[in-house]
């Protein structure tokens, strides 16, 4: 029998988040004697919507502790950046970036630099930020996250750097005070870390293994969320199919139960990996009402051989098979999708596969990435003889056919009426919204109807975005 998923998984100890707790009163108090007003802090988040999700709770942990958060980085008396390792170029940034502080911290001596998230678990990035950006003040790793006021009062105390990167085998640290940036739309990470160990990417290393939060913490935070007035909630997790996995528990029974929930909103979850993803689960989107019809499932490559050293645990036939009954029991599904291009090894014809690939799938929106190679996957060992230059070729010619099938999707909801959830105004003075599916859509319409669902007519397409008006 397997185990209850209330005991699968390791959480941090009440009594170690109460002691942040009283760190966090510790700082409140001394920066209240060592500012004449609220200190401000500027927090940046790179990367994925995981890290975004962690993003607010470090700013909700820098609330707690008296900070106020501003947007103007020259302002700040903290600067925080909670950083991404996906790529190659997403670290390359990070370095710019931090090395762009060099001066502010001269002319501002009592400026905090705080480095964190997945590049600072990594060891060498760690190393290379104590070496050669000695002006840093404090870095720490995905499991430390929790500890940030324990490592911010002995920086201010002592004026002593801090580093804490260990390597943990991850929990879940509950309870953690978060300051959301929307009022309308919220991220709820349903679980961390990653088992699968796709050969190319890094995620399995610097954000540990695959854990769930118990399903009551889950409805519970959802439904304050709904009474807060949260219209778009997403479930986040890096292969959100396998929560619960090896308990009592699974993905379906828990979309079903979140569905059961009282009031006006909608749930849309991400990422779906096709490897865990069930007819099971494409029927209960089906049904349940308040699920989006929007499935985020990234295939990678549509070559087998390719998917095979990726890693990925399913071939291209299953892929389109999945596709086919999900668009079956649901006609107006909205697919997106993640590929690599020029993966190690790849031949020109294997690309071609991922090409008749997204021709055959009609995705509505596809995010290309050229392969970049991450120090200690098994992938970075592999002979990569293709040139930049010849997979730069292939990205192009790949973008090229996903617009065609994307013009086709969005060109054929011209004429119908879709329920839009209103976000903000845009350049051109015209609300902006998204469909259910996820697709950009803008109108003429009121301001006061933002964070609110309006029926609107589509007008126009233009592939990446919709025209319309209000009904
Ligand atoms: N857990 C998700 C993806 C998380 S990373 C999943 O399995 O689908 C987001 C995307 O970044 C991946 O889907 C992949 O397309 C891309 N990616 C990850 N590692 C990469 C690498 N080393 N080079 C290029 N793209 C990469
Ligand atoms: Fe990376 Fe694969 Fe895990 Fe996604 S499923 S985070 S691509 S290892
Ligand atoms: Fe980047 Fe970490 Fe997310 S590596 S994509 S921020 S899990």
């Amino acid at each position: 029998m397997s185990q209850p998923i209330e005991k699968a998984t390791g959480i941090v100890p009440g009594k170690d988040i109460e002691k942040q707790r009283e760190y966090s009163t510790l700082v409140a108090e001394l920066v209240s004697m060592r500012y004449s007003e609220k200190p401000k802090a500027f927090v940046h988040t790179y990367g994925c919507q995981g890290n975004v999700a962690d993003g607010e709770r470090i700013e909700g942990m820098l609330v707690s502790m008296g900070y106020e958060l501003i947007s103007d980085v020259d302002q700040a008396d903290l600067i925080l950046f909670n950083t991404c390792a996906i790529r190659e170029h997403a670290e390359d940034r990070l370095y710019g970036n931090v090395g762009a502080l060099k001066v502010l911290k001269k002319s501002k001596p009592g400026l905090k630099i705080v480095l964190c998230g997945c590049m600072m678990q990594q060891k060498h990035a760690a190393e290379k930020i104590k070496k050669s950006y000695p002006f840093v003040d404090i870095v720490f790793g995905t499991h430390a996250l929790y500890r940030f006021p324990e490592m911010l009062y002995i920086n201010l105390s002592s004026g002593k750097k801090v580093f804490d990167i260990t390597d943990e085998p991850g929990k879940i640290a509950e309870d953690l005070p978060i300051h959301r940036d929307s009022k309308f739309k919220a991220w709820l990470p349903i679980m961390y870390g990653c088992n699968n160990f796709c050969s190319y990417c890094v995620v399995p290393y610097v954000r540990g293994r695959e854990r769930s939060r118990a399903p009551q913490v889950i409805i519970d935070e959802m439904k304050e969320l709904v009474k807060q007035g949260y219209k778009d909630i997403t479930l986040l997790g890096q292969n959100v199919n396998s929560y619960g996995k090896g308990t009592d528990y699974n993905f379906s029974r828990l979309l079903k139960e979140l569905n059961s929930i009282e009031g006006d909103f909608l749930i849309r979850f991400m990422t779906s990996h096709p490897k865990d993803c069930t007819f099971e689960l494409l029927d209960t989107m089906s049904q349940c009402d308040k699920v989006a019809g929007h499935l985020h499932l990234p295939f990678q490559s549509g070559n087998n051989r390719v998917l095979k050293e990726m890693n990925r645990g399913y071939t291209r036939e299953k892929y389109l098979e999945l596709l086919e009954y999900a668009y079956k029991v649901m006609p107006d599904l909205s697919v997106t999708a993640d590929v690599i291009v020029g993966f190690p090894g790849e031949t020109y014809e294997e690309f071609l596969d991922t090409v008749s690939l997204v021709r055959q799938a009609g995705f509505t929106s596809m995010y290309t990435f050229i392969y970049s190679s991450r120090p200690g996957t098994k992938a970075a060992e592999m002979p990569d003889p293709v040139s930049r230059d010849e997979k730069g070729k292939w990205f192009s010619e790949l973008l090229k056919v996903q617009e065609d099938v994307a013009d086709k999707r969005t060109s054929a909801m011209v004429g119908r009426t879709f329920r839009v959830l209103c976000e903000s105004v845009n350049k051109n003075g015209l609300i902006e919204g998204r469909t259910q599916g996820n697709i950009i859509i803008e109108f003429p319409a009121d301001e006061n109807l933002i964070g609110s669902f309006a029926n609107v007519k589509v007008t126009e397409s233009l592939i990446w975005i919709l025209k319309g008006e209000l009904q």
